[in-house]
């Protein structure tokens, strides 16, 4: 078989992909480097075979547009699969399959599955090369689409191989689209596996790999990301001791210059790429960024905990960004970007629903059809991403590659919520924070194949991507206070943007405006900033929040700081219905909070 490369410092992997080509049964196999030419000489050949549309260079230099199958638009949860040894250890909230039965099954699908397409090995690393929490992968894929993308979310190529050296270990991540080109077939602009039920998003936690077969998209193809730095590194946090999140991380700096650095957890596409670049609307107030998706948690030499985004770039939701809502992050994907599933303009350019522009008179829409602005569909799909690399955000904090990560003040739960959830929260204490982290829910969204809009409980915003036990993860969560002097743990929040009024609009605007709570919350991390004790958590008074010119009605502000008793009644026999499927494995302190809780609100009552 023809390759780039004949040999290799480091046997296992050298081992590993000659076993994986035996398998897949490739026409060639690639060893990416990660330069300027492989990258490319591939987007060439993409271009050629209709898998990238080459933007306009003076509108969108170095950028392309990718189109994928309609049956391929979002991570699939439902074929998503942790395999354990038993099911006890990936606990209710996980599809457990036995791994010896799952890997049969997998040797059968990758079995000639990249028949007649190059197999591409991508060394890559999570994580800064010099930081002792860094992790290498190899991520074997059939997609040149995935290589592209990596290349921008993970240091990729040779300076990976070079760290791995002769000996070092690395996580195998092996990868097919499913769509195997026999002779003389002709290549489709999307290859993969149509039928749903054939995708298979699959973790080995005790080896660790994984193996992701049938799907070229996002999370589940590229394996560093929701596969490898959340599914497998939360299984190595929780044995060594730290934390891998599904968080983003910002540093606020106060007009005194005095700075606070934050991390927060919302579900998928409920505002975390939009919380970490935004531009305060508070004179003075700066906003800079560390990551958008994902933070990777130690205890520091000095009991802090510090934060490590493990990511380089952005996969980021196109629909509603714009120049108003995100202008960082239409500059971060202003050049050197990959869009997949937003329209194509007649002039080579992007445009997107919500895009602060007009739309293009005629344009083609993601599904590669002509489309107007009438035609009374959207021309992007509501997932549709832009992958760009970090450093293009303007406002990207010098710190964002430390080794040793950024010191956290507060951490940010959230999720949208229509109703009853106020607008900021406080914990009483870290067991009061873990406890409003397992409560979290919100309304589903694109991001995830199924019905959008329905309310589910999404503890952390891990739902997803936790590698083991719920509960064993909340225990591990509430350890922290043992590992650590309690006083040196960050503060911990609730916050909600998507409070709606009775007319269905929301009750607050967003974006820019949150500067308005994240000043508060540094201000009762300094020890000021006023609160009122209520039955769910510190509540800012009215007074507490700088609302300087927002000119928000004060009906609003008083609805979305009031406390509503009847549905937090409600919301605790969810959280109690949530809980449920537990069973035994519920930490007691959290069976304490919710009890507290109740009672709180029972007295409150009379
Ligand atoms: P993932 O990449 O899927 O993890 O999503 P994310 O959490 O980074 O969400 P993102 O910031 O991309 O936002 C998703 C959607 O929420 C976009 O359509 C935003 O316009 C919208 N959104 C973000 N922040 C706010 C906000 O403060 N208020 C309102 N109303 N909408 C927001
Ligand atoms: C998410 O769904 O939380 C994402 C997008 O960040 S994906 O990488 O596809 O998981
Ligand atoms: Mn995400």
């Amino acid at each position: 078989m023809m390759s780039n490369k004949s040999s290799i410092a480091n046997h296992r992997a050298a081992a590993w992909v000659n076993e994986m080509a035996a398998l897949c049964q490739p026409a060639a196999i690639h060893w990416c480097d990660g330069s300027d030419a492989e990258h490319q000489t591939l987007c060439d050949l993409m271009v050629r075979s209709g898998m990238l549309t080459k933007l306009n260079e003076k509108l969108r230099p170095g950028s392309f547009l990718a189109r994928s199958h309609p049956s391929d638009v979002a991570r699939v949860e439902d074929r998503t699969f942790i395999c354990w040894q038993t099911p006890r250890e990936a606990g209710p909230t996980n599809h457990w399959a036995d791994a010896a039965q799952m890997k049969q099954k997998l040797l059968g699908l990758f079995k000639g599955s990249m028949e007649g397409r190059t197999m591409y090995v991508i060394p890559f690393a999570m994580g800064p090369l010099n930081s002792p929490i860094c992790k290498i992968g190899i991520e074997i894929t059939d997609s040149p689409y995935v290589v592209a993308n990596m290349r921008i979310m993970t240091r990729m190529g040779q300076a990976v191989l070079d760290k791995l050296g002769a000996e070092g270990a690395f996580i195998p991540c092996l990868h097919s689209v499913g769509a195997p080109l026999r002779p003389g077939q002709k290549d489709v602009p999307w290859p993969c596996e149509p039928d749903p039920k054939n995708k298979y998003i699959v973790h080995f936690p005790d080896e660790p790999s994984i193996w992701s077969y049938g799907s070229g998209y996002g999370g589940n193809a590229l394996l560093g990301k929701k596969c490898l730095a959340l599914r497998i590194a939360s299984v190595v946090a929780w044995r060594q001791g730290w934390l891998a999140e599904h968080m983003l991380v910002l540093c606020l700096t106060s007009p005194a210059g005095k700075r606070h650095y934050l991390a927060a957890a919302f579900p998928s596409a409920c505002g975390k790429t939009n919380l970490a670049m935004m531009q305060p609307t508070l004179p003075g107030w700066k906003v800079t960024t560390l990551g958008d998706d994902i933070a990777w948690i130690r205890i520091g030499k000095d009991g802090q905990l510090y934060a490590v985004n493990p990511e380089t770039g952005f996969f980021g939701v196109a629909p509603g960004t714009s120049m108003k809502s995100n202008p960082n992050a239409m500059a971060a994907c202003a050049r050197n970007t990959i869009f997949t599933n937003v329209v194509l303009t007649p002039e080579g350019d992007v445009w997107w629903e919500d895009m602060g522009v007009p739309p293009p008179k005629r344009g083609i829409d993601w599904q590669g059809n002509e489309w107007t602005p009438d035609s009374g569909r959207k021309g992007a799909h509501p997932n549709a991403r832009f992958t760009a690399p970090v450093s293009q955000c303007p406002v990207i904090d010098p710190d964002w590659q430390n080794p040793d990560g950024v010191p956290l003040s507060a951490i940010l739960f959230g999720g949208r919520r229509p109703h009853t959830i106020p607008l900021v929260n406080e914990a009483f204490d870290w067991e009061h924070g873990v406890f409003l982290g397992s409560a979290c829910g919100s309304e589903t969204t694109a991001a995830a194949l199924g019905q959008a809009g329905v309310l589910r409980r999404d503890p952390f915003a891990m739902l997803p991507f936790c590698g083991y036990h719920m509960g064993d993860y909340f225990a591990h969560w509430l350890s922290f206070t043992q590992r650590t002097d309690r006083a040196k743990l960050p503060k911990v929040y609730f916050v909600n943007w998507f409070r709606k009024g009775a007319d269905g609009k929301f009750l607050w605007p967003g974006y820019g405006e949150n500067a308005r709570v994240l000043k508060w919350i540094c201000e009762r991390v300094e020890g000021a900033g006023k609160a009122q004790k209520t039955p769910i958590g510190n509540l800012p008074t009215p007074d507490a929040l700088d609302l300087t010119d927002l000119r928000l009605p004060e009906e609003n502000v008083k609805d979305l700081l009031a406390l509503d008793v009847e549905g937090w009644k409600k919301e605790v026999a969810d959280v109690e219905a949530s809980y449920a499927r537990f069973d035994g494995h519920l930490p007691k302190a959290l069976r304490d909070q919710l009890d507290g809780l109740k009672k709180r609100l029972a007295e409150v009552g009379h």
